[in-house]
């Protein structure tokens, strides 16, 4: 299921490639390896969208600094892990354009001169960073990371995006990126509009619990399944996922809904007739849950092999994955630098002389 917020249309159209394709951005904090949670929130779209749309896909090593300024050897090895993943999913860098953040000053500039048209308010009601500070000590909680989303609006604004595929988490970022698009044209180019208000879509399963049973699955809570993982730890992992915790036996009646086995099975197990029978069986209280997760490790390692395949490739051709970085990199500095010279004359600053470009 995919679903569709925020216009879908804009005035775009001239801002499209010269195939006449509209512009993808989404982005990833590179602090660890994806895992299947990424997966079908996000990733197994984008390996669709890149084919009709201009794609831009973003590793945010900058913003990864906000909860990570103590760890960035972690953001350094990530990045190309990350970079890794997204070639072992599909992400096609020949079809796509790959960036790192940080190799693109322009991202830092840009964030600097919204931030002055941002009422702090606006970040103060964001909820998803609302819910995110407050799980961070106060020492913890610098100025940077509070001001994450802020760059998230112009990593958007910046390859001017009409479109941003995201988990449902960060819907807030792309809404606070349509509203300060909206003020800055109001502000400075009412005439001939600078940016674009991007539309936002969330993808087939928004959230995937953790095999613990938890809301989200995330590596930092140690309750994901890497894309990474190798068949004897899916095994293992799936061995100890949580299930219905009111079922003792397995003859007892078993809830499907809530029950992350369940969950996993609907969405990586493809033969829908056997996860149906299951379901049927573990209500009546007929199929206990080690078969019901053994099944499911056949379906999950099925699902992982063609990626741990991928990934064997990249690792041992690191110089591809180097390529495709610096590649797409290089034509988003040069998307940045129009948009940034757009921003400019829009605001008048930065033009004063006529000699200095
Ligand atoms: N905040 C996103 C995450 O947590 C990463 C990200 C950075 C992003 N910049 C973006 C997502 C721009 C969409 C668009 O992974």
């Amino acid at each position: 299921m995919v679903k569709l917020f925020g216009p879908e249309t804009n005035m775009a159209a001239d801002m499209a490639d010269n195939t006449g394709r509209k512009r993808i951005l989404t982005g990833i904090r590179p602090t660890g390896r994806l895992h299947i949670g990424h997966y079908v929130g996000a990733l197994e779209n984008w390996v669709r969208l890149q084919h009709g749309y201009d794609a831009y896909f973003l590793i945010a090593d900058y913003q990864a600094l906000g909860d990570h300024i103590d760890d960035i050897q972690l953001i350094r090895e990530s990045v190309l892990q990350v970079a890794i993943d997204w070639l072992s999913v599909g992400l096609d860098p020949e079809e796509s354009t790959f960036v790192i953040q940080s190799y693109v000053p322009e991202h830092a500039e840009l964030t600097m001169l919204l931030s002055f048209i941002t009422p702090l308010g606006m970040l103060q009601r964001n909820p998803t960073l609302k819910a995110e500070t407050e799980q961070l000590r106060p020492e913890q909680l610098n100025v940077g990371f509070f001001n994450y989303p802020m760059s998230q609006v112009a990593d958007i604004l910046l390859p001017r995006a009409d479109l941003v595929p995201v988990g449902e988490d960060q819907a807030p970022h792309i809404e606070m990126t349509r509203e300060i698009a909206r003020k800055f044209n109001r502000l400075f180019a009412r005439e001939n509009p600078v940016f674009l208000e991007p539309g936002t879509l969330i993808g087939r399963i928004p959230r995937l619990s953790g095999t613990d049973g938890q809301a989200k699955m995330s590596k930092s809570r140690g309750n994901a399944i890497e894309l990474g993982d190798d068949e004897e730890t899916v095994r293992k992992k799936v061995m100890s996922m949580f299930t219905d915790p009111t079922r003792l036996r397995a003859t007892d009646p078993g809830h499907v809904e809530g029950n992350p086995v369940f969950e996993y099975h609907d969405a990586f197990n493809p033969d829908t007739a056997e996860v149906d029978e299951f379901k049927e069986r573990y209500r009546a209280g007929t199929v206990g849950d080690v078969d019901v997760k053994k099944a499911l490790i056949v379906a999950m390692n099925n699902f992982l092999d063609p990626i741990r395949q991928k990934r064997a490739y990249y690792e041992d051709h690191m110089s591809e994955v180097e390529e495709a970085l610096m590649e797409g990199t290089r034509r988003a500095r040069v998307t940045a630098a129009e948009t940034m010279k757009a921003v400019r004359d829009a605001m008048q600053i930065n033009t004063y002389t006529s000699t200095w470009e």
